[in-house]
Formats: C-alpha cells, sequence, structure tokens
C-alpha cells in the first residue's frame, strides 16, 4: 500500500513512498534544498555528476553551442562536436574500440550493444545464423528497457516484467564475498566464475549465443565487486574459443570513475562491444554510446550492408556531443581520473574503520567506486531481513547527516542483502574525502544501534 509521501503535484514520480526533498541548486560536491540544508553529493546520483555540480563553464559552453545548433538528426547531417565527441572516446577507449554508435544513456547502450552483436552475425554468417543469445550474470546490472532488463539479474527489477523479458542464460557473479563455490579467495573465485562461463556456453551451444555481457567493477547490483585479473584474461580467451562477443559495460564504472580510464583498464584486456553513459557527460546531459571494435564495424558497416538496423531520434544530439566532449576534456585538463585514484585510495583507508560497527560486512571498490555491505552478523554473514529495511534507515540517516548514499538490495538471494554504493565526484578534495568519510561513519554509528 502506497505511503503517498511524494509530493502532490502532476510528476508521475518513481516511489510514491518516498519524501522528495526539493532540489534549489548544486555547487561542487553538493546539493542544496529548499529549506537551506547542505547535501554531500556522495554518490554523484548514481555516479554520474562526476566533476561534480554547478560547472560554469560546462554552462558557458551549452549556451553557446544551444545557440549554434541544438538538434540535427543523425539519419541524414553531421555536425562538427558529433564528430569530434566520437573521435575523444575512442581516445579514452582501449585497443581498437574506436567506433561510437551514440545513444541517450545506460540502457540504450546496452540494448543497442545487445542488438549490434546480433546483427554483427547476421552480416557475418548470413540470416540464417543461430547467434542471438547473450550470456549475463545474476547480480548485475545493465538497464531497464526489456532488452536491458533481459540482462539484467536483479530479481526485484525483473519480477513484474518477467513474462515479457528474453530468457538469457544467467551464471553467477564474481561476488566474492558470497561466492557459490566455497572459494576462499578473490583469485579461486575470479576463476571459477569465468569457467561457469565456458560450462553455460556448452550447456546452450555456443552456435547460439551472440555474446556475454559484463561490468568490468559492478556498480547497483553489488557496488564496487570486481574480481582478480585472471578472470578477464579468461573471458577473453572463452570468447575467442567459443566465437562470441564479448561487451563490457562501462556505463557506471567508466571515464575515471575506478582511478582508470575505465574498469576494463585494470585487467588489461579489450573487449569487442563497450557500453558508456554517465560519466561521459557527467550529467551535464544525457548521452551514452556502444562503442564498436574494428571487426564488429567492418563486419556490418564496411564489408556489409553497411546500415545498423538501429536508432533514436536523440542519438548523436549535436548539443549533447559538444557538452560531452568539453566535459571529457575538461576532465582530462583538471587530471580527475588520476585524483579518483589517489582519493580513492585515501577513501577506502579511512572506510576500513567502519568494520568496527557490527553491520559492516564487507568494504570493496576500485577507485571512486566504493560499495559498503551490511549484514546482521559479521561472523556468519547472516544478512538482515527484508523488512528491517537495513538500506532505507541508512539512506534516512545518512540524509539526516547531510551526505547521500546509493542504496541497493536483493544481492544475497534475490530479496535479502543491503548495499551501498559511495561514488562522490572524482574531483572531490581530500579535506572532503575526510568530510564524506566522517557524515558516513556517524550515519552507520546511529543505523548500527536502530537495526541491532
Ligand atoms: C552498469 C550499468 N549499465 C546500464 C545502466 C542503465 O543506465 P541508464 O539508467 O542510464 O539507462 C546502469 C545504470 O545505473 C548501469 O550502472
Amino acid at each position: 500500500m502506497s505511503q503517498n509521501k511524494a509530493p502532490k503535484n502532476n510528476v508521475f514520480y518513481r516511489n510514491q513512498n518516498w519524501h522528495y526533498p526539493k532540489i534549489e541548486k548544486g555547487e561542487g560536491i553538493y546539493l542544496f534544498d529548499d529549506k537551506g540544508n547542505r547535501y554531500l553529493d556522495a554518490c554523484s546520483g548514481s555516479a554520474v555528476a562526476n566533476i561534480g555540480h554547478g560547472n560554469e563553464a560546462v554552462a558557458a559552453y551549452t549556451a553557446q553551442q544551444m545557440k549554434r545548433i541544438a538538434f540535427t538528426h543523425l539519419s541524414r547531417w553531421t555536425v562538427d562536436t558529433i564528430e569530434a565527441c566520437a573521435e575523444r572516446v575512442s581516445q579514452w577507449t582501449p585497443g581498437d574500440l574506436n567506433y561510437v554508435y551514440f545513444v541517450s544513456g545506460g540502457s540504450e547502450a546496452t540494448e543497442t550493444a545487445m542488438k549490434m552483436a546480433r546483427q554483427y552475425y547476421v552480416e557475418r554468417d548470413g540470416q540464417g545464423t543461430s547467434k542471438w543469445k547473450v550470456i549475463s550474470k545474476w547480480n548485475a546490472f545493465h538497464g531497464n528497457t526489456l532488452g536491458s532488463l533481459s540482462m539484467t539479474g536483479i530479481t526485484e527489477r525483473r519480477k513484474i516484467y518477467d513474462p515479457m523479458l528474453v530468457n538469457f542464460p544467467k551464471i553467477p557473479q564474481f561476488y566474492h564475498y558470497r561466492n557459490p563455490w566455497g572459494c576462499g579467495t578473490l583469485e579461486e573465485t575470479s576463476i571459477k566464475a569465468a569457467e561457469a562461463l565456458e560450462q553455460e556456453i556448452i550447456r546452450q551451444g555456443a552456435q547460439n549465443i551472440a555474446a556475454f555481457i559484463t561490468e568490468a567493477v559492478v556498480g547497483a547490483a553489488c557496488p564496487g565487486a570486481h574480481p582478480t585479473k585472471t578472470y578477464f584474461e579468461m573471458v577473453r580467451e572463452i570468447c575467442n574459443k567459443y566465437d562470441i562477443l564479448l561487451i563490457v559495460d562501462e556505463v557506471m564504472s567508466g571515464f575515471g570513475r575506478t582511478g582508470e580510464k575505465f574498469g576494463i583498464d585494470h585487467f588489461g584486456i579489450i573487449p569487442d562491444i563497450m557500453t558508456v553513459a554517465k560519466g561521459m557527460s557527467c550529467g551535464y546531459t544525457p548521452i551514452g554510446a556502444a562503442v564498436a571494435n574494428e571487426e564488429v564495424f567492418q563486419t556490418i558497416m564496411v564489408k556489409g550492408t553497411g546500415q545498423f538496423i538501429h536508432g533514436h531520434t536523440y542519438a548523436g544530439n549535436p548539443l549533447s556531443c559538444g557538452v560531452a566532449d568539453f566535459v571529457m576534456n575538461l576532465v582530462e585538463e583538471k587530471g580527475y581520473v588520476a585524483n579518483a585514484t589517489a582519493q580513492g585510495e585515501y577513501l577506502m583507508e579511512k572506510l576500513k574503520g567502519l568494520y568496527q560497527y557490527p553491520i559492516v560486512g564487507e568494504i570493496r571498490g576500485k577507485g571512486l567506486m566504493t560499495g559498503i555491505e551490511f549484514v546482521k552478523n559479521q561472523a556468519t554473514k547472516e544478512p538482515f531481513a527484508v523488512g528491517d529495511n537495513v538500506k532505507g534507515k541508512i539512506t534516512a540517516n545518512g540524509m539526516a547527516e547531510g551526505i547521500i548514499v546509493y542504496p541497493g538490495g536483493g544481492s544475497v538471494d534475490g530479496a535479502r542483502g543491503d548495499h551501498i554504493l559511495i561514488a562522490p565526484p572524482i574531483n572531490i578534495t581530500k579535506e572532503q574525502v575526510d568530510e564524506l568519510a566522517d557524515a558516513l561513519e556517524r550515519t552507520i554509528k546511529f543505523t548500527c544501534e536502530q537495526a541491532l
């Protein structure tokens, strides 16, 4: 039954059970509401506002680009901002990931990658190819449109729509803390998780599989979880062996968030298609992309029909492309990727002190993409009951302490499991990390007293 706490107006809000403070403005890593409260945005919205809020230079650039040319349709025209943005993305992405198919957000990016993989095999092998399935994982998030949700492994998000989803195969995540194999080290979990891919390919028949999709560092579903290098080395080899495209979803972990340009750069392999969004424009405009390698691009666009049967009205919007290019340039010039490494290490060091609170089960992550998982019992890893709503308590208590975290749940069994994502803007200073860590500690201390 709805609690009807959302403001009474014409907005169809996402959650009627949430009281929505009204934000007046954003400045740097802070948001300010109409009651004069200041919040430290410790999750950048959802790992989006990576250069912080209210950037004057971006605002000035946007105004002049909007006056010059705001919209053209990519089916007919090209514009210098579109070309420059694609060139810059291709410079950021590793290896031969050189061809940028623009969309407006993360779900569109993964949906595009999925269709691109299918069309690649149709172009290469003919319409009769049986390669279409995409293997994905439980405890992974790839978006909420029906195609991307079919690849998403979060039960709560799938349940209602289940009859409408494509029945793609799912394998376990490299979620070492609760790995199903009884592995004692992250390396062992990584190996088992990669072996699970090969087993599933054999079970399904490689002739039916078009792609495997994985995040490099996990976001909303199991924040901060990552494997060792061995996982990606094995996955790359398995995909090559069975003729399957590897899609790496960098929608959250891309553009410096993890202290490298992309999450996958920690692991030294190159996917066939990479999906990006969020940090590409840091929230100053909606944009995303599926970035294809030479083989995929050449097969569809040069040797093949030359037409990717897909597309959205706002794809390759010259305003959005200009803004994203401007923002990426700013991240480069200011050295924010290196800052994410430095402040990420400092933050992780500080967060380790939180293990003194018995509800803190695991703290994990890379750079400024950090997750904290909460448990009822540190020794047994017993999760809280769903009704305890620990993630909700942490969120509300955090707001009272002036800090915004990104809650999530269900990683234990689809229902239980409470966690938060800590992903502040990557231009955060050391002093601001101290402020974040202090506010988070007060939040967790208080929640611990409430929950146990
Ligand atoms: C890894 C990943 N993929 C896809 C998406 C979906 O992106 P969007 O919400 O922009 O559709 C997200 C969003 O959080 C994400 O983290």
